[in-house]
């Protein structure tokens, strides 16, 4: 029996030790920054693969080292648009920073913005762009700035939450497809909204197989999450309501989850597949500045138990941002 304490990354100077049951492993002995060479490439890929999410720490990276380390490892994703303080000569990089600006832009303090999209408690769970027809295979991370406490970040492994439901409910949930949609459950302001007006005119709505079989591992990926999902289809919403709290509290009961506490050059590459984080919410009112830079690789169209692809609603075309 293997522990699974190292994958072949030893093979490649690289140690993988995984911090949780069944998500996360920090990566130690590689320079993010070098040139990797192809069997370091192979053994983060795998890490990846089998940890979900892989944790570096006290890396070096500039943009132009972040945007170069995350090209080893497919195509990259270039926003149509980015928060302000994104870096205007370096596309593939967002920028974090003015998180607590968001609301702003549409004439709402940060909190005010915050209890109006977060409607329940799992609310905030998300994979990146998951209401795209192709979300993001995966994102890579990289803290600048952290608080000194507070800020941390939380993953979900949804293959493992999918392996630990019972066989009948797989098999019932295997069949099943969801609306995942930008903007669902926001609750308007009274009067004009203009964030109502903006998520109209930017609409972006999927409907996605509730069961995914990973395009590289085979695994099923139990596909929920608090953010996204609007309903499940050909379903009364009363069912859809009851199945999919029952899903989600499964996709992030604490075993199934690790907690990343952030330093400045900590890097987090994270399977966007097979997983759902939770950004933090007791920082805010600290005061300290929290600047992260992420960088997505490209991902494809999922495709369900039954081998039906995912299928685009609006304002969203694979490989089109
Ligand atoms: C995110 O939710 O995509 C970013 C996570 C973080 O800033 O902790």
């Amino acid at each position: 029996m293997t522990t699974d304490r190292t994958t072949d990354g030893t093979a490649a100077g690289i140690e993988v030790n995984p911090v949780a049951g069944h998500i996360g492993a920090e990566i130690t002995g590689v320079d993010l920054a070098g040139d990797l060479d192809d069997a370091q490439v192979a053994a983060v890929r795998a890490a990846v693969l089998r940890w979900k999410v892989v944790f570096f720490r006290g890396q070096e990276l500039d943009h132009a080292g972040h945007v170069a380390f995350a090209r080893r490892f497919g195509e990259l994703v270039v926003l149509g648009r980015r928060g302000k303080a994104s870096p205007p000569d370096v596309p593939e990089i967002e920028t974090t920073a003015d998180r607590l600006e968001l609301g702003g832009r549409f004439g709402m303090e940060h909190e005010e913005w915050l209890q109006r999209r977060r409607h329940t408690l799992l609310r905030g769970w998300h994979c990146d762009h998951g209401a795209r027809v192709d979300p993001p295979a995966a994102t890579i991370l990289r803290a600048e700035a952290v608080p000194p406490y507070g800020g941390d970040t939380t993953w979900s492994n949804l293959a493992a939450a999918y392996a630990g439901l019972s066989a009948p409910v797989r098999e019932f949930v295997d069949g099943l497809r969801a609306e995942h949609r930008l903007g669902v459950g926001y609750q308007p302001r009274p009067g004009d909204d203009a964030y109502v007006r903006h998520l109209l005119d930017h609409q972006v709505a999927s409907v996605h197989p509730l069961v995914r079989v990973h395009p590289e591992t085979g695994e099923r990926v139990l596909f929920v999450n608090g953010y996204y999902l609007e309903q499940i289809a050909d379903i009364s919403r009363a069912e859809s309501r009851a199945i999919l709290d029952m899903l989600l509290e499964q996709a992030v009961r604490p075993e199934y989850t690790v907690r990343f506490r952030w330093e400045p050059g900590s890097v987090a590459f994270w399977d966007n597949r097979a997983t759902i984080h939770l950004a933090p919410s007791d920082n805010a009112h600290l005061g300290f500045p929290r600047i992260m830079h992420r960088v997505m690789l490209a991902g494809d169209v999922p495709v369900g138990v039954d081998g039906k692809p995912s299928e685009p609603i609006a304002g969203t075309r694979p490989g089109r941002w």
